[in-house]
C-alpha cells in the first residue's frame, strides 16, 4: 500500500482530525432554478458562484485537497443546450478564475476525460493547470467528464497493456499499483465526501478512492452553498468514528 492510500489508523475517537481531502458532489442547480421559475442555465451560473465560494472556504478552513464534481461522464446524456451551457460556464470559469486561484495559492488540476471536450476547452484546461502549477496552499481537482468506472477501467487497461509488453509482472499488480494508475495517483484518498441537494448517492464519483470516505449529505441546493455549510459538514465529519475495519478499543 502506498503512503497515499495508507489509511491513518486511529483507535477511539480522541481529538478527531480535520479532513485533509474533501470531495463535493455539487448537486441541485436545476432544482434551485426551478424553484425560482428561471432557466436551468441560471441555476448553473449561480452554481459556478458557489464553486468560487467553496474554493475560498476550503482554503480558509484548512483543507489541503478539494475535489469538485462538476460534470460527470453521464452528464453528456443531458439535452445538447444544457451541455453547451455547462461547457461554456466551465470554460469561462477556467479562463477567469486563474488569477484569483493564483492569489489564493490554489493549484488546479482537471481529472476526467478532457479529450471529450473541444480543443479550445482542452487548451483552457492546460493553460489553467500550467498557470497554477506552482501553488501549494490548496490542491483543487475539478472533475470534468469524470466517471469512477471509466477511470478504473482505463487504469486496468493501462496495466494490462504494460503487462502484455513485459514491463510489469501481472502477479505484482496490487492495490497500490492500481491506485498509482488512476488519475489521482499520489494524492491522498478523500476523507470526507459531501453531496448537496439531499440526494444520497455517489453517482460514479471517486469510486475507488472513496472506499473509506465519510459521507455527509446536506439538503442545501448547490447554488446556496456557503462557508457555513462547509463548516457544518466538517464538524459532522469530526464527530464520526473512523475505524477502517479495525476496532475502536
Ligand atoms: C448539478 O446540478 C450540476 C451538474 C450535475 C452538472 P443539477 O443540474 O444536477 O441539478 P438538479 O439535480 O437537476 O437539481
Ligand atoms: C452528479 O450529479 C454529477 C455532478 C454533480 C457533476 P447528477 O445530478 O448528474 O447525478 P444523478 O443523475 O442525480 O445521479
Ligand atoms: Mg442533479
Amino acid at each position: 500500500m502506498s503512503a497515499a492510500t495508507q489509511p491513518i489508523l486511529r483507535t477511539g475517537n480522541t481529538s478527531p482530525a480535520a479532513p485533509v481531502h474533501v470531495g463535493i458532489i455539487m448537486d441541485g442547480n436545476g432544482r434551485w432554478a426551478a424553484a425560482r421559475g428561471v432557466p436551468r442555465a441560471l441555476g448553473h451560473k449561480a452554481g459556478a458562484e458557489a464553486t468560487r465560494r467553496a474554493v475560498q472556504a476550503a482554503g480558509e478552513q484548512g483543507v489541503s485537497w478539494l475535489t469538485l464534481f462538476a460534470f460527470s461522464s453521464e452528464n453528456w446524456r443531458r439535452p445538447a443546450d444544457e451541455v453547451r451551457d455547462l461547457t461554456g460556464l466551465m470554460r469561462h470559469y477556467l479562463r477567469h478564475e486563474v488569477d484569483q486561484l493564483v492569489e489564493q495559492g490554489v493549484r488546479l488540476r482537471v481529472i476526467g476525460d478532457r479529450t471529450a471536450f473541444g480543443s479550445g476547452m482542452q487548451a483552457e484546461i492546460e493553460r489553467a493547470e500550467a498557470a497554477t502549477a506552482g501553488n501549494t496552499r490548496l490542491n483543487l481537482n475539478v472533475a470534468l467528464s469524470y466517471g469512477g468506472r471509466a477511470e478504473i477501467t482505463k487504469a486496468a487497461r493501462d496495466l494490462a497493456r504494460r503487462a502484455a509488453a513485459g514491463e510489469i509482472d501481472p502477479d505484482a499488480i496490487d492495490e497500490s499499483a492500481l491506485a498509482g494508475a488512476l488519475e489521482t495517483a499520489g494524492m491522498p484518498d478523500p476523507d470526507l465526501i459531501i453531496r448537496t441537494s439531499g440526494e444520497q448517492r455517489i453517482s460514479n464519483f471517486l469510486l475507488w478512492q472513496a472506499a473509506y470516505a465519510e459521507l455527509v449529505f446536506q439538503p442545501v441546493l448547490w447554488p446556496d452553498y456557503g462557508p457555513e455549510h462547509m463548516r457544518e459538514a466538517i464538524a459532522e465529519f469530526r464527530r464520526r468514528d473512523r475505524r477502517f475495519g479495525a476496532r475502536a478499543g
